[in-house]
């Protein structure tokens, strides 16, 4: 158990160097520890090739160091400089159209190049032996956001090249692809793997089975990126932890396995944004605009604990207005604080804000900071010093307790149905967070977690929705388990080939729940599948399968058009569409019952997180709400029976 502390993302570069001391003083007084700096300063580290200049990096750790505060250092490999990319202008990547991404922002580069990735490991190595035991450095960061602004696939010379390779160590024989690509149809055969091309500008979609091909590769090539990076930090630098900031819904590479490299895994929170961003309900959107969506944030922090092996951080939490998002509103007061505890209460070592001060200069503005760009104190700046003030007077560690509900989230099925949706708004991200929430707005604690045996051992309720796949041992281990499994739709849907399974889907799933798949359908908006039952306002919408139930298995819920939407057995259940928020209400209470697990029913906005002897429990609306409900016998260690919009309340649960 790691007691929590707060960071900061700090930008000596951009400051004048006789208002380091300032800052740093300022940070300690904020309650500050850890200070994560130099992921983009590649210009200044080397401003020509081979010329280094390390001193002001140097000065700027020790005036941390002597404040007392712990330097996270970064790598630059996201903005290499003008100078390096005029020497070889094919190290950046190339679009789907083949049109380059141009310099003059970030993340410019294609992770195949071979000479890029030498550069690589040569401003690494220069920065690890230089700093790799300074006694201020205490952990590193690879790189930064890998595949944030659609960043993982090129369609570069250089991916076409190591992509013919990769796929010669998968199949060995060409004539092995084209069976398992099923290239016969439409005389796309191939004599060689050199005559194979990248799958775009093909005049229709190209073969899918070609496509997750290249989508595995690429995130294989960001696994091997940043592998090399870990191999060097670790030879000069030992002892420290090294962490990648992962961003928000960003899936093009199979985090679980790059974090394997990692000690612990960490990403990057923007809530206003996200749900600016990413939300589609406008209803929705307007409720939550100063606080963020109640789930989006928690369902991250659940998956990079998984990626982290239980160790993971928030690198970046938003401050106030960002700048990206289509509108960026103002937290209401006390959201950062909010967002703060919701980290900590699902286990985060550190929240660590970003920036320390707002830059009055290029791209992000108006993107606010815990300073207002004059140096003077913002509002998150006031927030660090509550919370930090708080954590001091109760330990909310909350250690790796394992959730009794584990939800796979698997990367491989979101390149699968990104590459086959059926329906235009077939989403798997949000397919299997419309479950998250359902299970969270029936108060439930969760564990996210991949498609492994070991991973869902223990739990009494595991839930897996549009899983493409499940392995052998997977589905060993779901037929065996004493818990309660809960698939959705598109579980088992293809093979491991992209094809439907030879005996229809679900394929192997069938020996957890029996039943074939004989015909999908994909709805547009607004088309509904009515279900008979004692309620109304349940019904299937964007995606629906007509099965046909095997002996053991029963409809507990049909469509009104005479097919099972909800089909159980014993303690198996699958859904057999997109369920609308009532019928998935319905369905976690049905699993909920079936595994012997309590139930509330939580007001709007409200979410709770137990862990070990706390419950923390968050307020995501924008008025007070009362909560004695859920406080129990419990005492009190932070808020009271009623909390403001945003906020938070901490019970210690008796007899834990
Ligand atoms: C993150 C990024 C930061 C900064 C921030 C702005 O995605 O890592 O460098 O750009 O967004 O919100």
């Amino acid at each position: 158990m790691t007691k929590q502390s707060l960071g900061v993302c700090y930008y000596p570069e951009h400051w004048p160097e006789e208002r380091w001391e300032t800052d740093a003083g300022m940070m300690r007084e904020a309650g500050i520890t850890f200070v994560r700096i130099g992921e983009f300063a590649w210009s200044r580290l080397e401003p020509n090739p081979g010329e280094y200049d390390f001193g002001w990096l140097e000065r700027a750790i020790d005036t941390l160091h002597e404040k007392g505060l712990k330097v996270v250092l970064g790598t630059p490999t996201a903005t290499p400089p003008k100078w390096l990319v005029d020497r070889m202008p094919d190290m950046v990547a190339l679009d789907a159209d083949g049109r380059p991404r141009g310099f003059g922002s970030r993340r410019h580069y294609c992770f195949s190049h071979v000479a890029y990735a030498l550069e690589c490991d040569r401003i690494v190595t220069e920065l690890a032996t230089r700093f790799g035991k300074h006694p201020g450095i205490t952990a590193w960061q690879t790189d930064n956001e890998y595949g944030c602004h659609d960043t993982v696939v090129s369609y570069s010379t250089a991916a076409r090249d190591a992509f013919r390779i990769w796929l010669k160590e998968k199949y060995q024989t060409i004539s092995r692809l084209n069976d398992a690509w099923g290239n016969v149809f439409w005389s796309m055969e191939y004599r060689d793997f050199s005559e194979i091309e990248l799958p775009n500008l093909t005049v229709t979609e190209a073969n899918p089975a070609h496509r997750l091909d290249f989508r595995r590769f690429s995130s294989d090539q960001v696994i091997r990126f940043n592998r090399r990076q870990v191999e060097i930090i670790r030879e000069f630098s030992p002892g420290r932890d090294i962490l990648h900031n992962f961003m928000g819904s960003v899936t093009d590479f199979d985090h679980y396995r790059l974090s394997q490299d990692l000690d612990a895994a960490s990403w990057d929170s923007y809530p206003l944004g996200f749900l600016e961003r990413d939300g589609d309900d406008e209803a929705h959107k307007l409720k939550y605009m100063r606080v963020g969506d109640p789930d989006m944030q928690a369902f991250h922090h659940d998956l990079y604990r998984a990626c982290g092996r239980g160790r993971w951080w928030v690198m970046e939490q938003q401050p106030g207005p960002v700048n990206w998002a289509p509108w960026n509103p103002a937290p209401l007061a006390g959201a950062q604080r909010l967002w703060a505890y919701e980290a900590f209460a699902a286990g985060a070592e550190v929240v660590s804000y970003f920036r320390w001060r707002q830059a009055p200069f290029a791209q992000e503005q108006y993107h606010e900071a815990l300073l207002l760009p004059d140096g003077s104190p913002n509002a998150a700046y006031e927030t660090c010093r509550t919370v930090s003030a708080e954590l001091a007077k109760f330990d909310a560690s909350v250690g790796n307790a394992r959730a009794d509900v584990a939800l796979v989230f698997d990367y491989e099925s979101d390149w699968a149905w990104q590459i086959q949706p059926q329906g235009a708004d077939f989403s798997y991200l949000k397919l299997v967070l419309a479950f998250y929430r359902a299970l969270r707005k029936a108060g439930l604690t969760i564990d996210v977690v991949p498609p492994t045996a070991d991973a869902v051992r223990d739990r009494k309720l595991i839930i897996l929705p549009g899983l493409m796949c499940p392995n052998r041992k997977f589905i060993d281990e779901l037929a065996n388990t004493q818990a309660m499994v809960l698939a959705g739709p598109r579980t088992g849907a293809k093979t491991q080939d992209f094809r439907i399974p030879a005996d229809l889907p679900p394929g192997g799933f069938r020996e957890v729940i029996d039943f074939d798949v004989w015909r999908v359908e994909s709805l547009r908006p607004g088309a509904q599948v009515r279900l008979k039952y004692r309620e109304a306002g349940l019904f299937l919408e964007r995606w629906r399968e007509f099965l046909r139930p095997g002996e053991d298995a029963t409809a507990i819920i049909e469509s009104e058009d005479g097919h099972p939407a909800l089909l159980a057995s014993d303690k198996r259940a699958y859904l057999a569409g997109w369920p609308n928020e009532d019928l998935l209400d319905e369905t976690v209470a049905y699993c909920l019952a079936q595994a012997g697990i309590e139930r509330l029913v939580l007001p709007d906005g409200i979410r709770i997180r137990d862990h070990g002897p706390h419950r923390f429990i968050f307020n995501h609306l924008e008025d007070e709400q009362g909560i004695s409900a859920f406080i129990g016998d419990g005492e009190i260690l932070l808020g009271g029976e009623t909390i403001p919009g945003a906020g938070v309340a901490v019970v210690e649960r008796r007899g834990r």
